[in-house]
């Protein structure tokens, strides 16, 4: 059977082409049947959508459940396109947590559009690896073009900007990934020895564990409870003398984090401060905006952001409220001859084209096109599509919080800045520790249990770009009845 198959293959693909400028008729084949799959499952990814808040936020899946439905082997022989597409009706939908659906509350947006998904097609099919200029011209200046787009939307400075400036933006997958490369580059415009970085107690970790992974020290300067802002920013007048201990040990401070919108409670650093004690001390200042960053389309949000002009980098995470779908995180930086100084190689078979190479200013040697996903997506939204989504969920946050503020069992933990709340029950932390265990145990409805000095508190975000007033309703009655 497997031979004979071989053999109808050997002779399709052995027939004279007409010219050359032509593929085989097994090629054509393929691509039709691409086509017609393709539909199905396009009309299967809407089906979900549009049904989406009927099914339950969180699957009843117990580990180890999918060895028990799919073959620990891989299948010998192709399976057929009707099996695949029963196991996506009932074995990956419903086994998925739900991130696009209405109740998903929990950690931050990570909103797939369907301009996005759309890119996300064309990226896939085209799958050009935009290294460098000669690689993918279409990609590397769409890329320099879309970073600009975001740079400007957000109202960043020109120094952030392709044109404008040496300085510009490039997608990344992660914000992890953008902090490696460029805590490589700080230790190197440094040529530092003995790396050491400040971040708070309340910094995303991606940060330490890349300078972990780095073999740099990291320093947690703690946060305090801010009167005026009613959040947690980092303390600091504690930043000096961390600095100064580190340089009397023998230790190259280089790097500093400020964070605008912390994971926990949307807390803003004092970046002006932060920034100005980098640049006594010849240090480079990161903002991590890798969620609130994008609430800054909306001009109303730009006052809170302060001290970009000492600024050596700035991440963004267009996967999370901007709404381009995991990976898309932007890294801007101040000069990307700094990224070239420390990545730039010169092999013989990497044909060196422009003054642009993407992937001489990064660690990873290829490059994805994410461009494409943020220039069907503005384009289609346009800006005032993107703000909309932005305002709406602010908007949205307002009625939870004032269901919240209602009732005298709560109390909030830190005041509402963008689209997420933090509160807790009154008085004993067992009732809100409770409270938190049963919310987990819900499938309707996916939020957070975390904790601020030591105390659990709920923290509930706006995330899905189908959320409506309702499902503000539904989760406030949830919430309200376990309590
Ligand atoms: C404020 C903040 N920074 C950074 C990250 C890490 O992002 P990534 O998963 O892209 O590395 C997160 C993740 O949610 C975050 O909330």
């Amino acid at each position: 059977m497997m031979q004979m198959r071989l053999l109808n293959l050997r002779n399709l693909t052995r027939r004279p082409f007409t010219t050359a400028n032509d593929i085989s008729d097994i090629s054509k084949a393929r691509i039709d049947k691409f086509k017609n799959q393709t539909h199905e499952l396009i009309e299967q990814v809407a089906e979900y959508h549009k049904n989406i808040a009927s099914i339950n936020v969180k699957p009843d899946a117990k580990r180890n459940f999918l060895r028990k439905l799919v073959s620990s082997t891989p299948p010998a022989e192709p399976v057929g396109w009707e099996t695949i597409q029963a196991q996506i009706k009932d074995i990956i939908i419903p086994n998925n947590s739900h991130w696009q659906h209405p109740m998903y509350m929990s950690w931050f947006p990570s909103i797939s559009t369907w301009p996005a998904i759309q890119g996300e097609i064309l990226s896939r099919s085209i799958n050009a690896i935009g290294f460098s200029w000669d690689s993918s011209p279409l990609q590397t200046e769409l890329e320099l073009l879309c970073a600009d787009w975001y740079a400007q939307m957000m109202g960043f400075p020109d120094y952030f900007l392709h044109e404008k400036s040496p300085g510009g933006g490039m997608a990344m997958t992660s914000a992890g990934d953008s902090v490696l490369n460029l805590l490589i580059v700080a230790r190197h415009r440094r040529n530092a020895k003995k790396p050491v970085i400040y971040v708070s107690d309340q910094t995303h970790v991606h940060i330490s564990k890349c300078a972990k992974a780095l073999g740099y020290e990291t320093r947690v300067i703690p946060s305090y409870f801010d009167e005026i802002s009613q959040n947690y920013p980092m303390n600091v007048s504690l930043l000096p003398l961390a600095i100064k201990k580190d340089i009397e040990a023998g230790l190259d401070p280089i790097f500093a984090c400020g964070t605008f919108g912390t994971t926990n409670s949307t807390a803003i650093d004092p970046i002006q401060q932060i920034g100005q004690i980098c640049k006594e001390n010849n240090m480079w200042l990161h903002i991590d905006a890798a969620y609130a960053g994008s609430a800054l389309v909306c001009p109303e949000f730009r006052h809170l952001f302060k001290g970009v002009e000492y600024a050596d980098s700035i991440v963004v995470n267009a996967s999370k409220w901007m709404g381009l779908g995991f990976c898309a995180s932007y890294m801007f930086i101040r000069d990307k001859k700094w990224l070239g100084d420390c990545f730039t190689m010169d092999p013989d078979y990497l044909r060196k084209s422009d003054d642009i190479d993407l992937g001489s200013l990064q660690l990873a040697f290829g490059r994805d096109n994410r461009a494409l996903r943020m220039f069907f997506y503005v384009s289609q939204y346009g800006v005032s599509g993107v703000q909309s989504m932005i305002r709406k969920h602010v908007e949205l946050a307002k009625i939870l919080e004032n269901l919240i503020k209602n009732d005298d069992r709560f109390e909030f933990c830190t005041k509402r800045e963008f689209a997420l709340l933090v509160f807790r029950m009154k008085g004993d932390d067992q009732k809100t520790t409770e409270l938190i265990g049963k919310l987990k145990e819900r499938k309707d409805i996916f939020v957070l249990g975390t904790k601020l000095e030591g105390r659990p508190v709920i923290r509930l975000s706006m995330n899905s770009e189908y959320l409506e007033e309702e499902h503000i309703h539904r989760a406030w009655e949830i919430i309200a009845s376990l309590a």
